[in-house]
Order: structure tokens, then sequence, then C-alpha cells
């Protein structure tokens, strides 16, 4: 295990926004901790427990729960503390009473975002959730990052004005992006991760890798990402993208 790691931290991928890659990124920060020699648990709190029959079907060495009440996730991720390294929660696809159960116990909120403006637009709720998670915890937890998926290759600079917009969401955006690939929407089907894919995967392992080390690093320092993405997102037009100032820090 890493020495500089710091245990027993829980990272909860949530977004009331469906089909963003929650459940992609969750499981591949899963399997990334578990490789590395931690005891990791995962929360299935999506009803439709898609990640529970990846992770089930691949046979990983994760201790999974599936569970979508709230008052048990709560339960159930403070008793995983004591037994694991890393928890990792992967959120439902609407804003249910499981992502708040989700907020007040996690170290680290990840919301997976898609470039549109409506998906942007619809993660201002998330991050509305987030910040009352804070006042509720009286302090800064959760930390948390946007992360851009399912970014498209010949978008680079909406890609970049969104990378922008959601920085006026008020969290910060994690600098790399997960693009739209083929390996990555096949890593489900083929019940394994972007680098166990081979050849093929190359790409998409990388950028998954170079995505995975960012925000282990931000989890280690314990500070948030980007440092003054706020700031620099301030000088940027808002109206560009029809993107609403809704979340007052
Ligand atoms: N970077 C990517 N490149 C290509 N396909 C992707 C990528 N990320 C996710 N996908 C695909 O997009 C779809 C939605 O992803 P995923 O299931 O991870 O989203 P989700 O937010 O968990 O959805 P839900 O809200 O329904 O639970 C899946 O088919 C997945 O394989
Ligand atoms: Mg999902």
């Amino acid at each position: 295990m890493p020495a500089s790691f710091h245990t027993r931290d829980m990272i909860a991928v949530v977004n009331q926004k469906g089909g963003v890659g929650k459940t992609t990124l969750a499981v591949h920060i899963a399997v990334w901790h578990f490789e590395q020699g931690h005891r990791v648990a995962f929360i299935d709190a999506d009803g439709q427990s898609s990640s529970s029959r990846w992770i089930k079907t691949a046979g990983w060495p994760i201790t999974l729960f599936t569970e979508t009440r709230p008052d048990p996730i709560i339960e159930i991720a403070k008793d995983l503390r004591a037994t694991h390294d890393v928890i990792v929660a992967d959120g439902p696809g609407n804003l249910a009473e499981s992502t708040r159960a989700l907020l007040l116990m996690a170290d680290f909120a990840l919301v997976p975002c898609g470039v549109t403006v409506p998906e942007l637009e619809s993660t201002a709720e998330m991050i509305r959730m987030i910040k009352n998670a804070r006042l509720v915890r009286a302090g800064a937890s959760p930390q948390a990052s946007v992360v851009l998926t399912r970014v498209r290759n010949d978008r680079f600079v909406l890609t970049r004005e969104a990378h922008e917009a959601a920085g006026l969401l008020g969290l910060p955006v994690c600098a790399n992006v997960l693009r739209l690939r083929e390996a990555t929407a096949d890593s489900p089907g083929q019940r394994t991760v972007v680098w166990n894919m081979g050849r093929k995967a190359t790409v998409a392992a990388k950028e998954m890798n170079q995505l995975l080390e960012e925000i282990d690093k931000y989890a280690r320092k314990k500070t948030d990402n980007i440092a003054g993405s706020d700031r620099r997102a301030e000088s940027l037009s808002t109206e560009r993208l029809a993107i609403p100032r809704v979340v007052n820090a």
C-alpha cells in the first residue's frame, strides 16, 4: 500500500442526472484501489444495480453492498470505515435521499458531468446538495470536484468552455477529463476495467489513470483541487453557455 495514502476515505460518485458516467467512474476507482492493495468496499446506492452486477461478475475482491435506503447507507458506511481502507459509493441517477445520505458520510464527492448545457445546468442542483451537506456537517466535507465525462473529441472548444462553466457552478473541476471512448463503453460488458483491456484500450486507460491519479492527489492533500478555478471562471461569460449562477458559495 502506498505509504502516503490516507486510508478510511469514502468517495461518493454522485449526480442526479442519469447516464453521465457515475457507475463507470465509481467501479474504476474501486478497482484501481484494490489493485494497489487496499481493502475496498463498494456501496451501490442505485436501484439499477449496474455496478453490483459488474463487480460480482468480474469477481473482484471488493466488499459489496447494494443499498438504496438512506439510513442503512449511513450505518453501513460507518461500519465499513473500521474494516476497509477505501469506500467507494455509486449514487443513483435521480435526486434520491440516498444521495444525501452518501454526502453526509463521504470525504470526497465526485460529480461526473457531460459537457452539454442541460447536463451542466442539472448539475447545479447536485452542487447545491453538496453545499448543504457541508452546512449540516459544519465544515468543508465532503470535498468535491466535477469530472467532465463522455467528452467528444471533436468538441474541444465547447469542452474548454464547459470546463470553465462548470467552475462557475462553484466547484473545482478536475483537469483531466474522460473522453467518449469505445473501450470505456465496452468495459462493463467485458466485466473489466480499461487498463486490463489490452492495446485497443491504451488511450482510454491512460486517460483514466491520469484522472484517478489526479483525484488521489487531491484526496491525499485534503485540499480543493485547481486552486483558483473559481477565480478563473469569474472572467467568463455565463450567458454564453446559458449556465445559471444558481449556487451561492
Ligand atoms: N468515457 C466514456 N466513453 C464512452 N462511454 C461511456 C463513458 N463513460 C460512460 N460511458 C457509457 O455511458 C453509459 C452511461 O454510463 P454510466 O452507466 O457509467 O452512467 P451513470 O451515470 O451511472 O448512469 P445511471 O444514472 O443510469 O446510473 C454506459 O453505457 C457507459 O458504458
Ligand atoms: Mg449508474
